[in-house]
C-alpha cells in the first residue's frame, strides 16, 4: 500500500493534471486517493452522478454539480490546489465535444498545482481526443502485505459471531494469500469470508474455493479457460529433458522474490513442438502441478470476432487477467491455429492478434508463464523461434521402447490393471512408432472388449489390439520425419 500512494504522490507532484485510474475498485481507490490527498497536504473531492462533487469532512455538496459538466467547470475554475476524484465515469459520458473540451481546461488549470483529476470507471477506456491529454496509471492488484492485514480482519470479524479456527502454518498462510493475489481486495474478503463461515475452520482444504472463486473471474471474458490440473509430471513417462530443464526452475518459481533479488527472472516460457500424441498437451497440464500454480487455457475461438478490431482487443483483455493472476501458467494448445499464417481469408485479423500477442510476450508485466504446443511448423509463424520470445523450444519426438513400457504401465495402472500381469517389455518392443496416444487408446478398447465380458484387461487381447493398430508414424512417415529433419538444430530435444 505504501507504494501504491507513493506513486500516485509523485505523479500528482508532477506536471499531470489529470489522470485515468485503471482499476475495478473504485471505493479501494477513493480510500487511497483521499489517503494522498492528505499526504499532499490538499483537499479532498469525490463526484458522483448523484450527489455532485463534495468536498471530504463536508457535510453538502457544491450546488449544481451533478451534472458533470458543470463540475467540470467548477474544477477548471476553482485553480486550487486539490485532489478530485470522478466516479462512476463511462466511455459514453466522456464522448461528448464540451466535456473534452473541459477535461482538457482541468488538465491546464491543475498542471501546475499540486494535486489532479482523477477518473475511474468500470470498463473505462479513453476517446481518442483524450488520449494526449489523459495520463494513464493503473492501481495494482492488492498486496500481500494488504491481503496478510485482510486475512486478520476477517478471522476476527466472524470469530465475533462464532468460534475460529486457523489451522494452517506458515507455509499453508503464504499459498493461500498467493492464490489469493488476481482477485480485487472486496472478492478476497468475500472469498475468505466464504471461506471461514462455511465450517468455522480455515484451512488448507479452502485453498479450493479460492481456486472457485478465481475460476467465475477468469472465464468472463469468455477467452480463458481456469483447467482443473490432475495431470502430475510423475503420470508422464520419459520426456526427461524437458522435466529436467522445469527442475531446474523449480525453486524461482516456488520463491520469486528471493530469486529476482539474486537476478533470476521468472521463466517467461516455452514452445513444444511435435509428433501427434507423444505428450505436449500432457507436459503442459502437468507444469502447473509441478509448479503448483493455477493453469489457464486460451481458447482461441473466443478471441475472434468479426467486428474490428474486436479481436485484439479480447485478447488484450485476456492477458489483463492472466497478469492480474500471476504467478500462473498460460497454456495456448496447438498456437499454428490460433495464429495461423498465410490465411488472407480472414482480413489479417489473426496476422494483427498474431502481432499483439508477440508484442505482449515482450512487454508482460507479472509473472506468467507460457506453455504452447504445435504440431505444424510449416504453419508455425517464423517470428515464434525467434531467441527472446520462448525461453526454449522442445522438440518431442515419438517415445523409444524402454518409454513405450512406461507408458503401457502407467496407463494399465490408470484402469485399475496389475502392470506385473503383462510382459511390457516385450509388448513395447513390438510397438515401433507408436505414440504414447496410440498406446493409450489400445488399452482402452481392450478394457471396453473386457467391460462387455465382465472380465478384466487381459495380455493377450492387449497384444493383439496392438498389433492391429496402424501407427501415425506409418500412415504419416513423410511429415513425421520431414518435422523430425526440421527440429534438428533448431530445437532440444525433450526426450
Ligand atoms: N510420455 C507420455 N507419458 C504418459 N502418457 C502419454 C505420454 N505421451 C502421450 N501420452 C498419452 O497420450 C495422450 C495424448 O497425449 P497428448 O494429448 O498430450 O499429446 P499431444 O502431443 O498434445 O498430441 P496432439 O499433438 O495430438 O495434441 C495423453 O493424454 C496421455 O494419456
Ligand atoms: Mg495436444
Amino acid at each position: 500500500m505504501k507504494d501504491v500512494v507513493h506513486d500516485l504522490e509523485l505523479l500528482f507532484r508532477s506536471r499531470h493534471g489529470v489522470v485515468h485510474l485503471d482499476t475495478a475498485e473504485e471505493e479501494r481507490a477513493r480510500g487511497l486517493l483521499h489517503h494522498v490527498a492528505h499526504e499532499l497536504g490538499v483537499p479532498f473531492f469525490t463526484w458522483t452522478r448523484s450527489r455532485g462533487l463534495v468536498r471530504a469532512g463536508q457535510p453538502g455538496g457544491v450546488y449544481g454539480t451533478e451534472d458533470p459538466r458543470q463540475a467540470l467547470e467548477h474544477v477548471a475554475q476553482a485553480s486550487i490546489d486539490a485532489l478530485y476524484h470522478f466516479q462512476g465515469v463511462s466511455r459514453a459520458g466522456l464522448d461528448d465535444d464540451l466535456v473534452m473540451a473541459l477535461v482538457r481546461d482541468c488538465a491546464r488549470a491543475l498542471e501546475n498545482r499540486r494535486g489532479a483529476l482523477v477518473v475511474t470507471g468500470a470498463d473505462l477506456s479513453l476517446p481518442e481526443g483524450l488520449r494526449g491529454v489523459v495520463t494513464r496509471s493503473a492501481l495494482p492488484g492488492p498486496t500481500e502485505q494488504e491481503l496478510r492485514t485482510l486475512l486478520g480482519q476477517v478471522v476476527r470479524d466472524v470469530s465475533e459471531r462464532r468460534h475460529v479456527e486457523l489451522d494452517m502454518d506458515r507455509e499453508e498462510i503464504a499459498r493461500l494469500l498467493r492464490h489469493l493475489s488476481g482477485l480485487t481486495l472486496l472478492e478476497a474478503e468475500k472469498t475468505l469470508t466464504r471461506a471461514v463461515v462455511e465450517d468455522g475452520v480455515l484451512n488448507a482444504d479452502d485453498l479450493g474455493l479460492v481456486a472457485d472463486a478465481k475460476r467465475s473471474l477468469v472465464e468472463q471474458g469468455g477467452v480463458l479457460e481456469y483447467t482443473p490440473v490432475e495431470a502430475s509430471l510423475a503420470g508422464v513417462a520419459d520426456l526427461e529433458g524437458f522435466k529436467s530443464w522445469l527442475s531446474h526452475r523449480t525453486a524461482v518459481v516456488r520463491h520469486p522474490d528471493r530469486a529476482r533479488a539474486a537476478g533470476l527472472p521468472f521463466p517467461r516460457g516455452v514452445l513444444l513442438l511435435g509428433v501427434p500424441g507423444c505428450g505436449k498437451s500432457l507436459a503442459a497440464k502437468a507444469v502447473a502441478a509441478e509448479w503448483h500454480l493455477p493453469l489457464l487455457r486460451l481458447d482461441p475461438s473466443g478471441l475472434y470476432n468479426k467486428y474490428i478490431g474486436e479481436s485484439e482487443k479480447n485478447f488484450r483483455r485476456a492477458m489483463d487477467t492472466a497478469e492480474r493472476m500471476a504467478p500462473v501458467i498460460l497454456w495456448i494448445d496447438e498456437i499454428e491455429k490460433a495464429f495461423a499464417t498465410g490465411g488472407s481469408e480472414d482480413g489479417g485479423v489473426s496476422q494483427r492478434v498474431l502481432g499483439t500477442f508477440l508484442s505482449w510476450m515482450q512487454e508482460r508485466r507479472g509473472d506468467v508463464f507460457v506453455v504452447a504446443t504445435a504440431n505444424d511448423v510449416q504453419r508455425l509463424p517464423p517470428e515464434f523461434l525467434r531467441k527472446g520470445r520462448f525461453d526454449e523450444v522442445f522438440f518431442v519426438d515419438l517415445p523409444d521402447a524402454a518409454t513405450r513400457a512406461e507408458i503401457l504401465r502407467i496407463h494399465l495402472v490408470d484402469r485399475d490393471a496389475d502392470p506385473d500381469a503383462f510382459p511390457l517389455a516385450e509388448l513395447a518392443a513390438a510397438c515401433e512408432g507408436f505414440s504414447g496416444s496410440e498406446l493409450e487408446q489400445a488399452i482402452v478398447s481392450v478394457q471396453y472388449a473386457a467391460f462387455a465380458e465382465g472380465g478384466e484387461i487381459h495380455p493377450d487381447r492387449l497384444s493383439e489390439e496392438l498389433r492391429r493398430t496402424r501407427p501415425l508414424s506409418v500412415t504419416m512417415a513423410e511429415p513425421i520425419s520431414a518435422l523430425r529433419r526440421w527440429a534438428e538444430g533448431r530445437t532440444v530435444s525433450a526426450n
